[in-house]
């Protein structure tokens, strides 16, 4: 992508209305623009962070053995009367009337409707196990959307149920959502921690949160530094195990980690004062193991290898899409702008020139501009005819995490300026050698 044909809109000045880094960089950097109280456009540079998001979310989902399908943002109320949610919910639920008079709403979440799917083609236990995800819209009426994207009403998020025949089968279930989930997070350059979360009125403590460590998180957690030690790496992990999945499970839930909701002070003291760490937290995704909460009332049953007809066991598992380019942008920031990571970058590099309309700059600018895409990888030329100075701040601010710096001098020694965002390094070599280096950085990314 040109810079000078692209739709960049960003901002000089900083917004008055957000209070935090993230709101005030996706505004500044022309990512979203909002058209309500927590509702927003995303403008093609934010569209482009939230779909690499929701491609890694997919990979991942589809690699753990769960299938991909969508449901309508927009639901019948009757369902919602079955499970007995559509008056329980309260005013966080946004209701409609069609034409007709009939009662929709907005989905705030998809069990009613999932459970409904499910009992309409699903009667053997021959077809378990099953999970069926999905990537769509939800709506939310929060009654205070802050922090832009972060808490919004209208938000981008993954939710994924299970059936499966028992309990035992439902953990499976749960631990390869658990284990998906940090997969997923690491892809995106962060450090998600499960936490044992409160399970509300359903009972049972089969439910954990992923935090993000930030200061401006919503959630007060508590946790052993141990845990932050962990990662996942390249492991190659067979979904199908149930062993070693759970033994995954088992390594990242054995550290104490908690939010202030199901805080307990005895526990924590017990760990070495070194290790215990406070801090807050960002809650990124949710798993969730609730039995026959919804397949009870709604008839979702199977037939069992012995003809009997029982109720499935269900669980719900939720990303927070949208809120996560929020999050990704917590972590990964400093004073001048966004730092993304690899994996999440909308473009792979920038590519500055130095001295627009030098045909000789042109011309190696273009040249690197080819090599880059031959390589699969997608700059973002700043072809634009400013100063040096505007164009590397407009890099800085919108994060590419690679700039490639090409002026006069620089090609009279045959060289360009490769420079990290991250560590602010600059390293002068070759133009080829600038596109291999960033070939091998992103040879797992794309
Ligand atoms: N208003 C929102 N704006 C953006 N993302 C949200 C919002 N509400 C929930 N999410 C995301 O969707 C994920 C799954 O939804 P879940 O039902 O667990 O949310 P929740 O626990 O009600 O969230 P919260 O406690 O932050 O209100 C959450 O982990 C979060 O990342
Ligand atoms: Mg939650």
């Amino acid at each position: 992508m040109r810079l000078s044909r692209y739709f960049l809109p960003v901002l000089k000045e900083t917004p008055a209305e957000a209070q935090i880094a993230s709101h005030r960089l996706m505004l500044r950097a022309g990512m979203i623009k909002q058209q309500a109280a927590g509702i927003y456009s995303w403008l093609p540079l934010g569209f482009k962070v939230l779909r690499r998001l929701e491609n890694i979310v997919h990979e991942e989902q589809v690699r753990a053995g769960h299938i991909p399908m969508l449901m309508p943002t927009l639901q019948p109320a009757d369902l919602w009367r079955e499970s007995g949610r559509y008056d329980d919910y309260g005013e966080e639920m946004l209701r409609i009337k069609d034409r007709g008079g009939r009662d929709l709403l907005y989905g705030p979440t998809n069990e009613e409707m999932i459970t409904d799917i499910f009992r309409s083609h699903v009667g053997s236990y021959k077809d378990l196990p099953l999970t069926l995800y999905h990537i769509q819209w939800k709506f939310r009426d929060e009654i205070r959307p802050r922090f832009g994207v972060m808490r919004g009403r209208e938000f981008f998020m993954k939710d994924g149920y299970n059936f499966d025949l028992d309990y035992e089968n439902a953990m499976h279930a749960y631990n390869r959502h658990m284990v998906s989930y940090l997969r997923t997070y690491e892809r995106m350059g962060l450090q998600a921690i499960p936490m044992r979360a409160d399970s509300g009125p359903i009972g049972g403590d089969d439910t954990h949160e992923f935090l993000v460590l930030a200061e401006t998180g919503e959630s007060e957690v508590f946790y052993d530094s141990e845990i932050t030690g962990l990662k996942l790496g390249d492991r190659e992990i067979d979904y199908d195990n149930w062993d070693e999945v759970a033994g995954i499970c088992t390594e990242w839930t054995t550290p104490y980690a908690r939010t202030d909701e199901t805080h307990d002070e005895a526990l924590f003291d017990a760990i070495p004062e070194e290790r215990r760490k406070t801090s807050r937290g960002i809650e990124v995704g949710q798993i969730f193991y609730f039995g026959t909460k919804y397949s009870e009332p709604m008839g979702a049953v199977v037939t069992t290898d012995t003809g009997e007809r029982v109720p499935v066991h269900m669980g719900s598992h939720g990303i927070g899409v949208s809120r996560l380019v929020g999050a990704i942008i917590e972590a990964n920031h400093d004073e001048n702008g966004i730092i993304w990571p690899e994996g999440v970058t909308p473009f792979h590099a920038g590519i500055v020139n130095l001295r627009q309309g030098d045909a000789e700059t042109d011309a190696a600018c273009e040249r690197l501009y080819a090599a880059l895409e031959a390589e699969g990888l997608e700059p973002l030329y700043d072809d634009r005819e400013e100063r040096a100075g505007a164009k590397f701040a407009t890099m800085d601010l919108i994060g590419l995490p690679w700039r490639i710096t090409v002026g006069p001098r620089g090609l009279k020694n045959g060289v360009v300026e490769l420079t990290s965002r991250r560590t602010g390094e600059s390293e002068e070599l070759a133009p080829e050698l600038a596109v291999a280096r960033l070939r091998d950085i992103y040879a797992g990314h794309i």
